[in-house]
Formats: structure tokens, C-alpha cells, sequence
């Protein structure tokens, strides 16, 4: 098995096209302006909309392999710091702190989110602003037949190749941990390497509470990017938040 976020050529490829996250991004830090901290910053796929705006600009990840492609884009004008986000102490704090694309699901643990959070509240000015973006956990896709492949995106170029990623889920429903597995399929053949990652759900009521908790209070709940509140239709869980 091959942890996916030691391949950022790869997960580039996959999400060149992805943006459907950064219109409200960039709204929302016109507004709020910086310094900005994105958690889980990858391979810096939305630092530009910062650099753009002027603002100050820093990224942690805990892949070494996706922080140094992050640095070859953009590491002249922006900071990259490798750490875990449930636990860092940059002994600086943020206008705007952010953790979009689902990646808060990889505090796998109640725990683990708590920490996240709390190390967050710690960073965050006094009138500043907290936004996490993470989908609703949705039973059609975790209770899946076991074991059998779905395409997990569309058509993608990849080394010169149309590729597209194969993918079979277990969900434990005792843990909420959605273990994953993904297959690259080049020009229609499937092959042999497996890439996995794993990602703990989180229903919108634990949210409440996990932010309540860490002196975090919701001033906004959007259902999608493009600002439709949250309701049970609503596929995404998008929260804006402040300090109690
Ligand atoms: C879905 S990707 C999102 C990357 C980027 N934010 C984007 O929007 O393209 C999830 C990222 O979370 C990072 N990650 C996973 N666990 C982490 C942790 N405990 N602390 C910091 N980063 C973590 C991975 O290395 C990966 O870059």
C-alpha cells in the first residue's frame, strides 16, 4: 500500500482542474484579509488565490514529499511549514486560519480533532476568522458493496495518458473511520499499485460540539461553495467561525 500523499505528481494530476472551492475562498479573504494559515496546504494548490490578494501567506502539511513541490512553486513568497495540524505552535497567530478539501478528516479521533482545533484557537487573532470545509458523511457512498472498484473521478491527463482513479471503501461504523483505497487506471487498464488514506466522518452535530468545545463559535453554516446554507440535502458541511 502506498500512502497517496507521498505522490503529489499524482495528486496534482487528479485535481488539476478542481476549483470549485476557490470563489468563496477568495471572498472570504478579500473580506478578512491576513496574515493568512492554511492547514493541510498539500502541494499549495489554493496558495496563489492569497499571493494574489497580497496577502501573508503559510502552509503546514505533514508530507514532506507534497511541501517540497509547494516550495518549488511558490516558496519565494510563501512559508511552508512541515508539521501535523493537531499539534503545532508557530508562536504567531492568523487573521484567517482555514482547513478546506476534507482534510480535517484526517483527525482520525475525537482526540485528534480536539487538538486540531484547540492549536487553532490558539492561532487565531481576536477578530479573527476560522472556516473548515468537509463533506457530510453520506450513507450511500460508506456502506458500499465491499470490495468492489467505483470511479472516484472523471477523466483525467496523467504522463500523457487519460487516466481516471478506481477506488473500493471500508467503513467501520464502530471508529466512523472511511478507510480508502484507490487504483490509477491509464488508458482504460487498471493496475496493480494500491494508494490508501483514511478519513473519520463526522456528522454536523459532533461539528457543533467539537467547536463549541474549542471556544469556537459558528457564525456560518454553508451546504456547498456556493453559499447555500446547510440543510439535509446539503452534501458539504462548510463552517465560519470565530472566538467565544
Ligand atoms: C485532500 S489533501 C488537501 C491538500 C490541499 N489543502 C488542497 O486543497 O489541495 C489533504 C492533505 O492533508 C495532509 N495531511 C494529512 N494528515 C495531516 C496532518 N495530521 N497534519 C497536517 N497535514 C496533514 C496531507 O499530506 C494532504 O496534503
Amino acid at each position: 500500500m502506498i500512502d497517496i500523499y507521498t505522490k503529489p505528481k499524482l495528486y496534482d494530476a487528479i485535481h488539476q482542474n478542481y476549483s470549485w472551492d476557490k470563489d468563496l475562498i477568495t471572498l472570504l479573504a478579500k473580506d478578512i484579509g491576513g496574515p493568512v494559515l492554511e492547514l493541510a496546504a498539500g502541494t499549495g494548490r489554493l496558495t496563489s488565490l492569497f499571493l494574489d490578494l497580497g496577502l501573508e501567506y503559510t502552509g503546514i502539511d505533514l508530507s514532506s514529499e507534497f511541501l517540497s513541490v509547494a516550495n518549488k512553486k511558490y516558496g519565494n513568497h510563501a512559508t511552508f511549514i512541515q508539521g501535523d495540524m493537531c499539534q503545532f505552535e508557530l508562536k504567531k497567530q492568523f487573521k484567517f486560519i482555514f482547513i478546506g478539501f476534507n482534510s480535517f478528516l484526517h483527525n482520525l479521533t475525537d482526540d485528534d480533532a480536539r487538538q486540531c482545533l484547540q492549536s487553532i484557537q490558539n492561532h487565531l487573532m481576536n477578530d479573527g476568522t476560522f472556516l473548515v470545509s468537509i463533506f457530510k458523511p453520506d450513507p450511500s457512498f460508506l456502506y458500499r458493496e465491499k470490495g468492489k472498484l467505483y470511479p472516484a473521478t472523471s477523466l483525467f491527463d496523467f504522463e500523457g495518458k487519460q487516466c481516471r482513479i478506481m477506488e473500493t471503501n471500508d467503513f467501520n461504523d464502530e471508529t466512523h473511520v472511511n478507510h480508502l483505497t484507490w487504483r490509477l487506471e491509464r488508458d482504460g487498464n487498471l493496475e496493480t499499485e494500491e494508494y490508501q488514506f483514511k478519513m473519520r466522518m463526522f456528522y454536523p452535530h459532533v461539528m457543533d460540539i467539537l467547536l463549541s468545545d474549542s471556544g469556537l463559535r459558528i457564525k456560518e453554516k454553508m451546504g456547498d461553495y456556493d453559499g447555500s446554507p446547510m440543510d439535509e440535502e446539503s452534501g458539504m458541511q462548510i463552517y465560519v467561525c470565530e472566538k467565544t
